[in-house]
């Protein structure tokens, strides 16, 4: 399980170096064998807070704990898999031999056909023998994912899996994100698009100006969605989005936003 306490994480901007909060005051605690959806506009913080549950990034204050672990001590990330927002591998190597690379980097050995079967589940076998640096950026996608699924990790955390892809390829991460749900993975991963909450998540968290606007189960926000169209009288405006629970949280990221910009 992944626990973040009053997690704070600043960056220091411009010529005078002033501290500006990416990520304020961040509680949150991620269920194990549940699908955790993080929302969130461009900027809110997302990929701040999941690089510093894998450990890439150390919070300014607060604490993260996986497993009871640290996020900086190497034990937290045993039984981690991390799927980064803007994945790239060294030029020169094929599929295959950036998979056997990162077989090598791990913690346990990881045999050939497991490796096969990790490429084979991401959807990225029969490309095995191509080098990465010729793939499209969803093929670069899959084989970052093939990477994450490497030594059977416990808790997936993906940046933003589905940006990049196709709708076949939507489609198909998505049944992938359900089959390792279906392993009873721990899975938290950053979205822009509404609508995969409601079909892949248990829960959501949304995120704006680096603070946590909502944590809850998906029930209950599909139900605030509803009585929040029965409320709303000029409700069905917005025609980028189709269902309640979509409009509702657009609604509310919109909101938000505004209230800190002014
Ligand atoms: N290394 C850094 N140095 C300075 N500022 C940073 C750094 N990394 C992130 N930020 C700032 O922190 C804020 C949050 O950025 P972050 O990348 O976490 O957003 P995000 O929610 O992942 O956005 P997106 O949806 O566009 O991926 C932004 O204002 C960004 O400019
Ligand atoms: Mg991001």
């Amino acid at each position: 399980m992944i626990e973040l306490n009053n997690v704070t994480k600043y960056f220091r901007t411009g010529f005078f170096g002033i501290k500006k909060n990416a990520v304020e005051k961040l509680s949150l605690y991620v269920e194990d064998g549940k699908v955790t959806g993080f929302f969130g506009p461009n900027g809110a913080g997302k990929s701040t807070t999941i690089k510093m549950i894998v450990g890439l990034i150390k919070p300014s204050a607060g604490s993260i704990k996986i497993n009871g672990f640290e996020s900086s001590y190497y034990k937290a990330r045993l039984k981690l898999g991390y799927l980064p927002e803007n994945p790239s591998f060294p030029r020169g190597l094929k599929g295959m031999e950036i998979i056997d690379y990162y077989s090598k980097l791990l913690y346990k050995s990881i045999d050939k056909k497991k490796a096969e079967e990790a490429m084979k589940l991401a959807g990225i076998f029969y490309a095995k023998n191509i080098h990465a640096h010729k793939y499209s950026k969803g093929m670069m996608q899959r084989l970052a994912l093939a990477v994450s699924i490497l030594g059977d990790p416990e808790i997936l955390i993906f940046d933003e899996p589905l940006s990049g892809l196709d709708p076949i390829g939507r489609k198909e991460f998505k049944d992938i994100i359900f089959k390792l749900k279906e392993r009873n993975k721990t899975i938290f991963f950053s979205s822009h698009v509404l609508a995969d909450s409601k079909e892949l998540c248990d829960r959501i968290a949304v995120l704006v100006n680096g603070k946590l606007i909502k944590n809850e189960d998906i029930a209950a926000i599909e139900k605030e969605a509803e009585s929040y169209a029965e409320d709303k009288k000029d409700y069905g405006l917005n025609a980028e989005y189709g269902t309640p629970t979509e409009v509702y949280l657009y609604d509310l990221m919109v909101k938000n936003k505004k209230n800190s910009e002014n």
